[in-house]
């Protein structure tokens, strides 16, 4: 009989899913185990995680004090610092000597490269395919289809303090793409 085919048919069909359920699960198990010892490894204990900001971090780890890094930094620069989520993040200093309330998230928005400044040319310049932001981060050439996200940079304490950006992006009008 005819209709007895399609009974037969969904109990096999129900194992075979359930068997590429267990062989996805043995699969991924063991990635998502890799992942999150990796992750946190890049998040430092104690940054944030209420929304409430980040203090920043300078390439030895110590805490960004605000008037300590005005003394060694001068106009125009642009320096890296561990921001939001341990991602690297420049904080400006303006030409009237105080600091930006902005920071530049430096992840290049094409495939994750980190970008470096350029005083000569007053641009953000990506070694790895060519992007170029100006000295907001905001795209002037592709492939980089975005512009770098933002934080902003509060000082809080006498230390810098970077709180997550979800206001509109001041460089292009827009909402943020980050947030
Ligand atoms: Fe920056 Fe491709 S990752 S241009």
């Amino acid at each position: 009989q005819a209709t007895s085919i399609p009974a037969d048919r969904v109990p096999d069909m129900a194992k075979r899913e359930l068997m590429n359920w267990l062989l996805l699960g043995a699969i991924s198990l063991p990635t998502a185990g890799m992942l999150i010892p990796y992750t946190s490894f890049f998040v430092p204990p104690g940054s944030g995680g209420e929304g409430e900001g980040t203090v920043a971090k300078d390439a030895l780890g110590n805490d960004v004090i605000a008037a300590e890094w005005l003394k060694t930094h001068g106009p125009g620069d642009r320096t890296l610092t561990q921001g939001l989520k341990g991602d690297p993040t420049y904080l400006v200093v303006e030409n009237d000597r105080t600091l930006a309330t902005f920071g530049i998230n430096a992840v290049c928005t094409h495939l994750g490269c980190v970008v470096p400044w350029n005083s000569a040319e007053n641009k953000f310049i990506c070694p790895c395919h060519g992007s170029q932001y100006n000295n907001q981060g905001r795209v002037v050439r592709g492939p980089a289809p975005l512009s770098l996200a933002l934080a902003h940079a509060d000082i809080d304490d006498g230390k810098v303090l970077f709180v997550p950006w979800v206001e509109t992006d001041f460089r292009t009008g827009e909402a943020p793409w980050w947030a």
